[in-house]
């Protein structure tokens, strides 16, 4: 094929491709303007090159009026995730898009590939807008850790450095670095859920305290200020003891109390 055909070809996966990450680069920051973690760490896309895509033809022998079908990863992204449990998320909020429609998936993670590859891979279909009109297309979007992605990488040079003739104790090495990998995503998951559960209490904590305070606030008004004070006395005492399930046992009573004058807080 001429070199100006395969542009013509390969110019609506370009655009493809910086839409697609421009897409996920926009979830990362919406999701950080609201607050929250995002469960993307980064983004990053390429176009195959004329002679991968020749070469992957010439392994799978498929003929060339059948590229664009049976070559789908032509455009390629990579999604990068903190931990294993994003990459659910993430493929999720994929699998909730109108733009973006699952063909395939491949679960590397689940059937992690005999040379230890680990990984998630979706195909979509996707359709971009070009001179000649829409344009609906295929791209592969694979997701991972960034654990994963180091050991994908590096696993990647090798393979090329070797041609695919790896000598065994090169293979043996990769084979234990891929179980390491497995535990350094499972110990970064259990510190996760850590970090979570500190950020929930912190959260609960805030609420109680003001509800808490709305409740004492609401005593004002139906008794007298000398128990109130007492009541606002022993929840600073209990405050300052940062005893999560005092001040919980606090709330319940002082709840009850509030019952009683018909001036709960919630
Ligand atoms: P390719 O022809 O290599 O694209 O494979 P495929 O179309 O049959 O699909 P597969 O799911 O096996 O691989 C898709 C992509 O995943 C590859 O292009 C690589 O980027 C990546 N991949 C798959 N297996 C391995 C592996 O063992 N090591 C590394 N480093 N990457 C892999
Ligand atoms: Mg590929």
């Amino acid at each position: 094929m001429e070199i100006q055909l395969w542009r013509n070809i390969l110019c609506p996966y370009e655009l493809a491709v910086r839409e697609l990450v421009v897409k996920f680069e926009h979830l990362i920051d919406e999701h950080h303007r609201h607050d929250m973690y995002s469960p993307i760490e980064s983004v990053s896309g390429r176009v195959k090159s004329v002679s991968s895509i020749l070469e992957k033809m010439q392994r799978k022998s498929i003929p060339l009026e059948r590229m664009e079908e049976e070559v789908e990863d032509i455009a390629g992204v990579r999604i990068i995730c903190q931990f294993e449990e994003d990459i659910e998320t993430v493929a999720s909020i994929i699998a909730g898009r109108q733009d973006m429609q699952i063909k395939s998936e491949k679960d590397y993670l689940k059937h992690i590939k005999q040379s230890g590859y680990r990984s998630y891979h979706l195909i979509i279909y996707y359709t971009v807008e070009t001179l000649e009109g829409p344009k609906r297309l295929q791209a592969e979007i694979q997701i991972r850790t960034m654990a994963m992605n180091f050991w994908a990488t590096i696993e990647h040079s090798l393979q090329y450095k070797y041609k695919g003739d790896m000598p065994p104790h090169v293979t043996d090495r990769l084979s234990k670095a891929a179980d390491a990998i497995i535990s350094l995503d499972q110990e970064m998951s259990a510190v996760r859920s850590e970090i979570m559960d500190a950020q929930n209490s912190s959260l609960m904590q805030s609420n109680i305290v003001r509800d808490i305070l709305t409740c004492i606030e609401n005593l004002y008004k139906v008794t007298s200020q000398r128990e109130v004070m007492k009541i606002q006395d022993e929840f600073l005492r209990i405050y300052a003891t940062k005893d999560f399930e005092q001040l919980q046992r606090f709330h319940r009573q002082l709840d009850i109390i509030a019952e009683g004058y018909h001036v709960q807080a919630v």
